[in-house]
């Protein structure tokens, strides 16, 4: 079966509709009552008050502002919480669970705050940031393969931290640098690397979280169930036309040899050939896992119409490779991707959806022709298959990797019942309590059709994470194969006649 990660962005498209949020008057009572169970749940309770931002702190702002990650909730009618705690230990994060618990309030938990939605930081109820940028370490062990990442760093840094230890070991995760672990391991984790090597949440060894008692558990006291449940319960110049193009990619592109991806962008563009209006360009851009003679030999064979030669291709590292995507300028030490980029966002608007057989080419022209009234919108389209439908689908409970509907919503939601029956982890995307599986795919569908929510994936966890042993892939070894070079190539096709 073939499936396609299709995403959308409709920048600044929905800032009319987000006028309903207010802010909360913080009294001292929630900040006092709040502080003194932290107080006697805590050992240190001399360092706790250091940890705890309430709106009156001058800090408050600065601290909210650090890890919002779109503008569109940077506005003074956004909701705000009422504290914003920033655990440095990690006893700190069981103290909170049972203080946000015991003084009644909705608990939010944020780690790089890239959540589409604000989710993490936002709530139409009063509310209390759980924020985990503190927890940054980033442990690589070269010798057995597996790195510790606490769920406050970002992938950047994770990427970071590998090659400063190994230049021949890699991390299949997000193209972006500052998300952060914790949320982006809930969606799965997809990224360049995904049809070599699979998701995020495939390499997942170990994990340490704090449940809704606010106990540590790791993989073995947590049992099996709830460990998988953790695991991504909660992201030219031919003469054919754009049209052909696309329409190929999509039968080429999810079934091609596992070391190539192919993205693909589409965007209006202004017309070169007829002055004042618009077109649609096609760009596909690919890694592969290879050399570029063998790029070329592949893709003459299975996608002659894209004319790729070796002139188009780039030969680099994989930490290079990284940082291309991220768009930074050739020759950028890695150290930039440690850069965490505190308080600044743009504003963007994205959503998720699945596309399970391919678009007819009529489809696609309707598609071209709103994207030209739309615009300045883009699709976004992201190849599964590979590895991906290796990975048997029970494995994790990432719902896209062959068909949505599947048994495995009805166990998450038993093991969301079973670990936190009063739903305490909740947020507008959180996994529900009971609804049947079908239930729980309208309920998906609709989401994605109807609410300004973004994405498939159930978000967030029945549990607060706190960090994760990750296998490393190497050349080779089992939990991998990966080559030294890194082969990149950008093939843009522009509409001939979309409009
Ligand atoms: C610019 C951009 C690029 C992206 N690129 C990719 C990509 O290439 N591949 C991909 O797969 N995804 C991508 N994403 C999606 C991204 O992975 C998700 O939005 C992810 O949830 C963000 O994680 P975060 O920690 O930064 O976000 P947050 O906003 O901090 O958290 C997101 C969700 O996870 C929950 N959460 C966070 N930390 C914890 C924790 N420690 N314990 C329990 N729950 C937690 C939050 O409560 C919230 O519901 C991208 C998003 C953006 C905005
Ligand atoms: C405080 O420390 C003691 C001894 O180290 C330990 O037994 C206890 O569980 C700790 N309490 C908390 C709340 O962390
Ligand atoms: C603000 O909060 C921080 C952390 O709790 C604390 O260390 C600091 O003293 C507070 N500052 C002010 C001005 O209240
Ligand atoms: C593309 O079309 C032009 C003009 O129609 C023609 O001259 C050229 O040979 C064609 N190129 C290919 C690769 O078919
Ligand atoms: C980056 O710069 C180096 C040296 O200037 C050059 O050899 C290489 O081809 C460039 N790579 C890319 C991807 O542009
Ligand atoms: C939020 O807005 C303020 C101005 O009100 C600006 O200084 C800051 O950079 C913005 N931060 C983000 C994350 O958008």
């Amino acid at each position: 079966m073939r499936e396609f990660h299709l995403s959308l962005a409709f920048p600044l498209l929905l800032l009319l509709l987000l006028h309903v949020c207010s802010s909360w008057a913080a009294s001292d009572s929630v900040y006092d009552a709040f502080l003194k169970c932290l107080q006697t749940n805590t050992n240190q309770s001399d360092q706790v008050s250091n940890i705890v931002y309430s709106q009156t702190n001058a800090s408050y702002s600065i601290v909210l502002r650090n890890y919002i990650r779109n503008a569109r909730f940077n506005t003074s009618s956004t909701s705000k919480p009422l504290l914003i705690v920033t655990p440095t230990d990690e006893s700190h994060i069981g103290a909170v669970v049972i203080c946000a618990k015991s003084i009644g309030t909705q608990l939010k938990i944020r780690s790089g705050g890239h959540d589409y939605e604000g989710i993490s930081y936002v709530s139409d109820v009063p509310f209390i940031i759980l924020d985990m940028f503190n927890f940054k370490s980033v442990s690589v062990d070269v010798d057995d393969e597996s790195v510790w990442v606490q769920s406050g760093a970002t992938v950047g840094e994770l990427y970071y931290r590998i090659w400063e230890k190994s230049k021949v070991h890699a991390f299949p995760a997000g193209i972006c640098p500052t998300v952060g672990i914790g949320g982006h391991i809930s969606g799965g984790g997809y990224g360049n690397l995904l049809r070599n090597f699979g998701l995020a949440v495939d390499y997942v060894l170990d994990a340490q979280i704090v449940d809704v008692n606010g106990k540590l558990l790791d993989r073995k006291s947590m049992g099996e169930d709830l460990f998988w449940a953790i695991k991504g319960g909660g992201g030219a110049n031919q003469n054919s036309t754009t049209t052909d193009i696309v329409y190929k990619w999509q039968q080429v592109a999810p079934s091609i040899d596992n070391a190539l991806f192919m993205r693909m962008l589409l965007q209006p563009i202004s017309s070169k050939v007829t002055k004042k209006t618009k077109t649609v360009r096609a760009s596909i851009i690919t890694e592969y896992l290879g050399t570029s003679d063998q790029l070329v030999a592949l893709l003459d064979k299975e996608f002659p119409e894209l004319g790729l030669k070796k002139e188009d291709c780039m030969e680099m590292s994989w930490i290079d490779s990284v940082l291309w995507w991220a768009n930074f300028d050739n020759g950028t030490s890695p150290n930039a991707m440690l850069d965490r980029e505190l308080d600044s966002a743009s504003f963007l608007r994205r959503k998720s959806d699945y596309v399970q057989k391919p678009i007819s080419k009529d489809g696609l022209e309707w598609i071209f022709k709103k994207l030209i009234e739309q615009g300045k919108p883009g699709f976004v389209f992201n190849p599964y298959g590979g590895k991906m439908n290796e990975v048997a689908a029970s494995e994790t409970p990432f719902p896209h990797r062959k068909g949505i509907c599947t048994k495995f919503s009805t166990r998450l939601v038993k093991v969301k019942t079973a670990v936190d029956p009063d739903n305490f982890f909740r947020n507008e995307q959180s996994i529900p309590t009971l609804p049947s599986c079908e239930r729980l795919t309208s309920h998906m569908h609709s989401q994605f059709l109807h609410s300004t929510y973004s994405t498939l994936f159930l978000n967030g966890f029945p549990c607060v994470l706190y960090q994760m042993r990750l296998c490393i892939p190497n050349e080779g070894v089992e939990c991998t194969s990966l080559p030294l070079i890194v082969v990149l190539t950008v093939v843009r096709v522009v509409a001939v006649s979309a409009s």
